[in-house]
């Protein structure tokens, strides 16, 4: 079954789509299976993963409103060799036309359960905003990643976004919680990141990932070739740093998949046990 993550932040530009994008690539790479959501306008995830979004027939706006299934429009990302459900700026009709249909904001969540069985992940690529779309995110999420530059101003508006993924969690979707807190385009040398990383780390602590994603040219440049920055310099720092950050996510869902495993385990030998003493 697979792990569902939403990749969001209401700020714009701090590099969500380079992280879904780059996370897929990575987790890909790792085999594991991978689906990519594309749930921003903007269409950026889509063009970064070499499909064209002027050129879409079904896009994840018609599977939205019922009008296509997950299959009909689903894509595959060549370079990335992960699944794509496509948007386009179509998608901005979502938010006016959601607000008429039933279960409004759990309607990705419900397009969805029918195939989370055949992928080990499933990143949704947030647009910058808390929308309605956002929501249909955070209801189909497990957990939330949330890439964010270390500046002053981040720290702001993080607490909305915490504020909102706690409300979401309590009246819509109790599993949901913040998986971790993903530092990008991030230089050492300035003593501001510095500072607001330690800030980060007091009030998070362990939710803040220890990788930190450097800013680096080739994971700018990439996605204008329609590629992860691992197939189109796998040697670059990006590359490296979105690789070793998939490889962190999918040890610890290993883990906790197995500890699962053995908890089932233990309790099936341990039901094993009690019916062999009441029989005697
Ligand atoms: N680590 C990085 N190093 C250098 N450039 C980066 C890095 N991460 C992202 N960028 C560049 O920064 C810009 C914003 O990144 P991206 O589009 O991923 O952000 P976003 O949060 O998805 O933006 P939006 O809110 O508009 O959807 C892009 O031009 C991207 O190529
Ligand atoms: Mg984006």
């Amino acid at each position: 079954m697979a792990k569902v993550f939403a990749i969001a932040n209401q700020k714009g530009g701090v590099g969500k789509t380079t992280t879904c994008i780059n996370l897929a690539a990575s987790l890909v790479a790792t085999k594991r299976r991978v689906l990519l959501i594309d749930l921003d306008p903007q269409g950026n995830a889509t063009m970064g993963s070499g499909i064209d979004k002027h050129a879409l027939e079904h896009s994840i706006y018609d599977v939205l409103i019922g009008e296509s299934t997950v299959g009909e429009a689903m894509q595959f990302s060549e370079h990335g060799g992960y699944q794509l459900l496509p948007a386009n700026r179509d998608l901005t009709a979502a938010e006016v036309v959601l607000l008429e249909m039933q279960m409004k904001e759990s309607r990705l969540r419900s397009a969805l359960a029918p195939i989370r069985e055949n992928y080990d992940y499933i990143l949704i690529d947030c647009p910058p905003s808390l929308s309605m779309l956002t929501l249909n995110a955070l209801v189909a999420a497990d957990g939330v990643i949330i890439p964010m530059q270390c500046e002053y101003f981040a720290l702001e508006g993080l607490s909305d976004l915490v504020d909102n993924i706690k409300r979401i969690a309590e009246l819509l979707n109790p599993n949901l919680k913040v998986e971790g807190l993903l530092r990008t385009m991030y230089d050492p040398r300035l003593s501001l990141m510095n500072d607001v990383s330690a800030q980060l780390k007091e009030h998070f602590g362990d939710q803040l990932y220890d990788t930190v994603i450097p800013r680096n040219i080739r994971l700018a440049e990439a996605p204008s070739y329609g590629m992860p920055a691992l197939a189109y310099d796998k040697q670059s720092r990006g590359a490296l740093a979105y690789l070793a950050e998939s490889v962190f996510i999918s040890f610890v869902y290993t883990v906790v998949k197995g500890l699962i495993f053995i908890a089932g385990q233990t309790s099936q030998s341990l039901g094993q046990y009690r019916c062999r003493l009441s029989r005697t």
